[in-house]
């Protein structure tokens, strides 16, 4: 496998980092494209836990190269911080690491200004992880914002923080400035040896055939167009980004694995359709550990969504399907899953574009029979219970993709692939 592409196809946590440490065994480029430290990838290998935000989950295998794309906004301080853990881990970083100079830069205003705009928002506010992600993607597009290869030049740094800060009518005293500009000026010396554009290394790797792993962050439905807009975050996330994230085209890609979680789960607010209350959420939630890794809040849980299931693996064009956490439905006498929505009378098979249309559907399940065996020593699909294949099935008919790797359990020796026909 030449490039593969793994994307978190819902609302994020579908644990596609343990998808892509899984996979990566066998990747010599792992990369980032878009989003920035509002990601929280988990990873649980050898026993040991490992949170990313920025880096990508690649460093934990010591032959690959880690990038970070031009469409990747990088808080530079928790950056360097996610750094020093990881070496404090164990893990070599120098020479495996390569952050573009085109990246954005989230600046201590941005998280400033994300936190003031959800005050303001009150009841309506997105619900946001409060790490300046919206306001620094916000002020690229409006071409206020600063990249990476700005802290390279550090008069031209100085005015243009001082031109962003009178775009926002904030203002600023000299010695605030003097000390950021001073804290930039430190952490370009640590960052530094990691800076350089990333997509000639990718057009190099592609020419000797080297295997490149892109690796996606949240979720499709919270793509900035495609998602539940305006309950979004402020990058890209379904797989056209790839491309513009990254400088390697996305006709490049071979293979595109949509991650979904054998249920549903959305952290942060905006319409959930199959969003359950009471016993058998909370249920799920303790089961599934759902609790967010960047911001430690519980996420809400529902019931697979085949509609928007079937949406965004249409809106990224995916070849299979890795469905994790199928081990939390055990235990249950019966599942869900919903095959259309009903609003006003009428069926839909398509998701409302418009949240407040959302907001108002009612979802259509079938049920399924479920199983009580654990599963989280099972590796192969013929070893699953039977309901639990069938519930595999059902969400590979629905979506019209094969499922091809499941995961029962967080360490990466829970998974399996499924061979072609759904029977190995
Ligand atoms: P932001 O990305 O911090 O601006 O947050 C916007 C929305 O995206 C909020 O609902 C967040 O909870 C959600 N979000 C952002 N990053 C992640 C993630 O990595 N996993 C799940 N939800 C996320
Ligand atoms: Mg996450």
């Amino acid at each position: 496998m030449a490039s593969i592409a793994v994307l978190g196809c819902m609302w994020g946590d579908e644990a596609k980092a343990k998808i892509v440490d899984y996979l990566g065994a066998e990747v010599d480029y792992v990369v980032r494209f878009q989003g920035g430290s509002n990601a929280g990838h988990t990873i649980v290998a050898e026993g040991r836990k490992y949170v990313f935000h920025t880096i990508p989950s690649g460093i934990l295998y010591a032959h690959s190269q880690c990038l970070i794309g031009a469409g990747v906004v990088v808080d530079p301080f928790s950056l360097i911080k996610e750094i020093r853990e990881l070496e404090a881990a164990g893990l070599t970083l120098q020479n495996r690491l390569t952050i573009d100079d085109r990246a954005g830069l989230v600046l201590p205003l941005h998280q400033m200004l994300d936190l003031g705009s959800e005050a303001r928002l009150k009841d309506s506010k997105i619900g946001t992880t409060g790490r300046g992600i919206g306001p620094a993607y916000a002020d690229l597009t409006a071409r206020a914002g600063l990249r990476l290869g700005d802290l390279a030049h550090p008069r031209y740094l100085r005015q243009r923080i001082t031109e962003l800060y009178e775009y926002h009518h904030i203002p600023v005293a000299t010695d605030e400035l003097t000390a950021l500009l001073a804290n930039l000026k430190d952490a370009y010396k640590q960052l530094k040896q990691y800076i350089s554009p990333i997509s000639p290394i990718l057009h190099e790797a592609r020419q000797r055939e080297a295997s490149i792993l892109f690796e996606g962050a949240q979720g499709s439905l919270l793509d900035r167009t495609w998602g539940t807009y305006p309950y979004v975050t402020s990058s890209h996330t379904v797989a056209d980004a790839i491309g513009s994230g990254t400088g390697f085209s996305l006709r490049h890609i071979d293979k595109i694995i949509g991650v979904y979680k054998a249920y549903c789960t959305r952290v942060g607010e905006g319409p959930f359709p199959t969003e359950l209350f009471g016993t058998l959420g909370d249920n799920i939630r303790i089961t599934g550990n759902e609790f967010g890794s960047t911001t430690g809040r519980p996420r809400r849980v529902g019931w697979f969504d085949g509609v928007m299931a079937a949406y965004t693996a249409r809106l990224n064009g995916i070849d299979a399907i890795a469905l994790t956490l199928l081990d939390v439905l055990s235990g249950l006498d019966e599942i869900k899953i919903c095959i259309g929505y009903e609003s006003g009378g009428k069926t839909l098979s398509e998701p409302p574009a418009h949240h407040l249309d959302l907001a108002k559907v009612r979802p259509i399940y079938i049920t399924l029979e479920g199983w009580k065996e654990d599963i989280t020593r099972v590796r192969s699909f013929k070893a699953l219970p039977h309901s639990a294949q069938f519930y595999v099935k059902a969400i590979a008919d629905i979506l019209d993709v094969p499922v091809e790797i499941v995961s029962v359990g967080k360490d990466r020796k829970q998974t399996f692939m499924i061979q072609a026909g759904g029977t190995a």
